[in-house]
This record gives C-alpha cells, sequence and structure tokens, in this order.
C-alpha cells in the first residue's frame, strides 16, 4: 500500500492527488491518499495550514511513503526541511529554496545577481516613505505603470498597481496596512506585455520543463474586474511558441545553476510567472516554488509519465534517468466560484449538479466543497473547477462550458468566466 500526503487547501490538492492515484493505478499499486488543508474537508479533519505543529502532527499519524508539499505557506513555514529530518520522502523545496516565492526583494536581488531578466526596482520599509514617494513618481514621469509589492507572502492580495499620484498615495498606505508582509515592500517598473506561466521541475542537478500555460485572474471576462486566484487556464499556450528555448537559456538555467551555486539547490517544482513584451523581451514578474493553482489542472493530466515515478525519481536525484513526455490534446479549466468573490461571499450554499448532461472528456475538480447528508455545500470562493479536454483549444473550452452549465449554486450563487483561453483563441483568428 503506498500512502501519499498532498499538502494544499484549494483544487491543486485534488488535482495532484489524482495524477498520483492515477499512476499508482497504472502500476497496479494499491494506494490511499490524503490532501491536508483541504477546504473540502469536514469540520473535524480540516487543519489550518498555517499551524505547523498540528500539520506535522496529522502528516506523521497518517504515516505516509510520500509528502507532496505544494502551498505556499506551508513551504516558506520549513515543513519539508522538517519532514526531511524525520527522515519522511517528501517533494517540494526546502525553506531556503523557497525564498525565491517567499520573499520577493531577495528573489529580485537573486535574479540580477544572476542576469535573470528583471524589471527596474528598488526596495523601502515602512519609515522610508519621502523615499519610496520619490521613486514612484519618478517611474510615474516617465511614463511606467507601476506596482507595489509587499516582500512576504500575502495570499495573492500583496501587489498593487499604479499610475497616478493619487494612486501611489494608496498603495503606499495599503502598503503600511500589510502588517509583518510589507514591512519591507518593493516598487517596480511594470511591464507592458502579455503574461504566461511556465512550470520546471528539478531535482538539484537536473531540470525539465512542462508545456507552457496562461491563467485568467481578473474576475470577469475580458480580464476585467479585481485580481483573483484564477479564474481558469489553458494549456499549452501559445504566447510561448518559438521562444521556449530562449526561457529556459535566460531564466529556467540560469535560476537552477544560480541557486545551487549559492548552496541552496532547488528540489520541486518552479513556476515561473513571466511576461512578454510586443518586441518579444521576456521578463520575470515573480517565482512561486509550486504548481500554480489553476494551471496545474491543465498541466497534469498531460503528463504521460508515470507522475508517482517521476516525483520518486526527483527526490533520489535521479531525474536525468527520466525524460518525461506530455500528449498533445489541449486542455481548458474553468473554475467555477462563490458570486461576491474575491470580495465578500457567503459559504454554506447548496450546490446542485445534472450529471446527466456532463459530457465525455471533461471532469470535476473540487476545492472548497463540503458534504452534508449526501448534499453538496459551497465552503469557499473559488468552489471547483471542470477541466476539458479536445483536440483544440476552441473544442476544449466548449466542452468546459458544457460541464460548467451542469451546475447551479443556491441563489443564483455560481459565478465563472466564458471566456477562458480567449486570447489565443483570439490570436488564431489573426
Ligand atoms: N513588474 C510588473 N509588470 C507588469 N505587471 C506586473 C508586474 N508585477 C506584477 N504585475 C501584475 O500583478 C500580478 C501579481 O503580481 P505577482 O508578482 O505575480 O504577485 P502575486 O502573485 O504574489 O500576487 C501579476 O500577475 C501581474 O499581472
Ligand atoms: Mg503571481
Amino acid at each position: 500500500m503506498v500512502r501519499i500526503v498532498v499538502v494544499d487547501s484549494g483544487a491543486r490538492g485534488n488535482a495532484l492527488l489524482y495524477a498520483y492515484a492515477h499512476s499508482l493505478k497504472e502500476s497496479q499499486q494499491p494506494f490511499e491518499g490524503l490532501v491536508l488543508g483541504s477546504l473540502c474537508a469536514s469540520r473535524e479533519d480540516y487543519v489550518d495550514l498555517g499551524n505547523k505543529e498540528q500539520v506535522l502532527d496529522r502528516i506523521l499519524r497518517y504515516n505516509p511513503d510520500l509528502v507532496d508539499v505544494a502551498q505556499d505557506e506551508a513551504l516558506a513555514s520549513g515543513l519539508v526541511d522538517t519532514l526531511r529530518e524525520r527522515g519522511v520522502k517528501v517533494f517540494g523545496p526546502t525553506k531556503k529554496a523557497s525564498r525565491i516565492e517567499w520573499d520577493k526583494l531577495w528573489a529580485r536581488d537573486f535574479m540580477n545577481r544572476h542576469q535573470i531578466p528583471t524589471p527596474r526596482y528598488a526596495s523601502f520599509g515602512h519609515a522610508q516613505e519621502a523615499q519610496a514617494r520619490e521613486y514612484a513618481l519618478r517611474l510615474i514621469a516617465e511614463g511606467k505603470k507601476i506596482f507595489f509589492k509587499a516582500a512576504g507572502l500575502c495570499a495573492g492580495k500583496g501587489v498593487v498597481g499604479a499610475s497616478t499620484k493619487l494612486e501611489v498615495e494608496a498603495a503606499i498606505r495599503t502598503m503600511q496596512e500589510r502588517g509583518a508582509a510589507s514591512q519591507v515592500y518593493l516598487i517596480e517598473e511594470g511591464i507592458i506585455g502579455e503574461e504566461f506561466s511556465y512550470f520546471a521541475i528539478a531535482d538539484g542537478k537536473s531540470f525539465h520543463c512542462f508545456r507552457s500555460a496562461q491563467d485568467n485572474k481578473r474576475i470577469y471576462d475580458g480580464d476585467n474586474g479585481p485580481n483573483t486566484g484564477g479564474m481558469g487556464a489553458h494549456c499549452p499556450a501559445l504566447i510561448t511558441k518559438g521562444i521556449d528555448k530562449r526561457i529556459i537559456d535566460t531564466i529556467i538555467r540560469p535560476t537552477f545553476q544560480g541557486l545551487a551555486q549559492e548552496g541552496t539547490p532547488y528540489t520541486g517544482i518552479l513556476y515561473l510567472g513571466g511576461i512578454v513584451t510586443s518586441s518579444e523581451e521576456i521578463n520575470v514578474i515573480e517565482f512561486n516554488s509550486r504548481w500554480g493553482d489553476p494551471e496545474c489542472l491543465v498541466v497534469l493530466p498531460g503528463i504521460k509519465t508515470n507522475y508517482f515515478e517521476l516525483i520518486t525519481k526527483t527526490i533520489e536525484g535521479r531525474l536525468s534517468e527520466m525524460h518525461p513526455e506530455e500528449d498533445s490534446l489541449f486542455r481548458v479549466a474553468i473554475v467555477g466560484a462563490s458570486r461576491g468573490y474575491p470580495d465578500a461571499y457567503e459559504k454554506g450554499k447548496r450546490i446542485t449538479f445534472d450529471s446527466g448532461k456532463f459530457p465525455k472528456q471533461c471532469w470535476i475538480v473540487p476545492a472548497a466543497v463540503v458534504e452534508r447528508d449526501g448534499a453538496q455545500y459551497t465552503n469557499g470562493g473559488r468552489l471547483f473547477s471542470v477541466v476539458a479536454q479536445g483536440e483544440n483549444l476552441r473544442e476544449a473550452q466548449k466542452i468546459a462550458l458544457q460541464g460548467m452549465s451542469c451546475f447551479a449554486v443556491e441563489g443564483n450563487g455560481l459565478h465563472f468566466r466564458k471566456d477562458i483561453g480567449y486570447r489565443d483563441l483570439n490570436r488564431n483568428k489573426n
């Protein structure tokens, strides 16, 4: 019996557990798994991933053969290091290696040390309000949009854009209010272009890159409205077509080499959030030290190589023996969210599902759905995703929308985007 724990709260945890389950079934090994921290867990089983002692206790009690730490806070807490010390087989970067995500200032300085393309930036403390204002206004006078970023983890709420004096004042106030995470914050030059997500797996010595993806972060169609954790994604993304080699040569490889040179070799998944300008310059927006959610929902199912074996070999430092392969299908994931998200929303609403109309080539990945007396109820902002695959992007999008139309949340409480993948669909038209 192989026992696996995935540490994560959202859809990503379930998608990863599914990848392990699928691969172990393929190799006919009996399997048992747990997603620790899941918002789908019952009240008794729920664990707050910020509570390291409790997380550790639950993991050790489960006695797993493999632990996959997939969530930012858990990585930043040093859970990987602690599990390793206890002799548990664990996948994910150490606390020091994951600093590339949990300390945005350290990450930018690291990129500079290794000539990795990064926007202009400067850092400030709470006491340096005047200097921050001056720097911000200087960039704005040059006609730049700028971004204020808390250096620490902020659950996706630490970045504020500004392009006017008024917005600069508001952004400075926000940084002062973000507490410990923004004690140090960055002001950086905004890069104009299109964003993409790129994922690599590494064992400290070698690495392998997967197909690129693009997510849609804004709440409304056409990338309008406030930012969210991600309202959907598609894979592969055309935006990186023809520049993969450059992404690898100028960003991915120097990053892994730099981390190893600095004594923090990276084992785990590295997520590059990048931006391509109209003149095809590539810049790093940020690095994360784990899979992206929702991107993993569309990248993972395309990996044909046995995922359990891939991860096991990577932990053993034998990634070079593997030659990961991906299929050539297109995938779209649409996130179903509570109406009101990312602002206030209600929990505990009944979810209904018309399974009769649910298409083939389509599946559901829960994120924050709880069961009570055989019925399903909402338990968060991003509730579940519908993922579909097809021979082309349009087909995948169409199937995913059909799948989503089978769901309803009490009181017209379900919100989702109808245009996931639209940038590539529009590109195809030209
Ligand atoms: N320098 C930049 N140029 C252009 N857009 C940026 C820049 N920095 C951040 N952004 C925008 O803000 C979003 C959030 O910033 P990011 O650094 O990814 O922080 P986080 O994901 O931790 O909130 C990005 O996805 C991007 O849309
Ligand atoms: Mg980001």
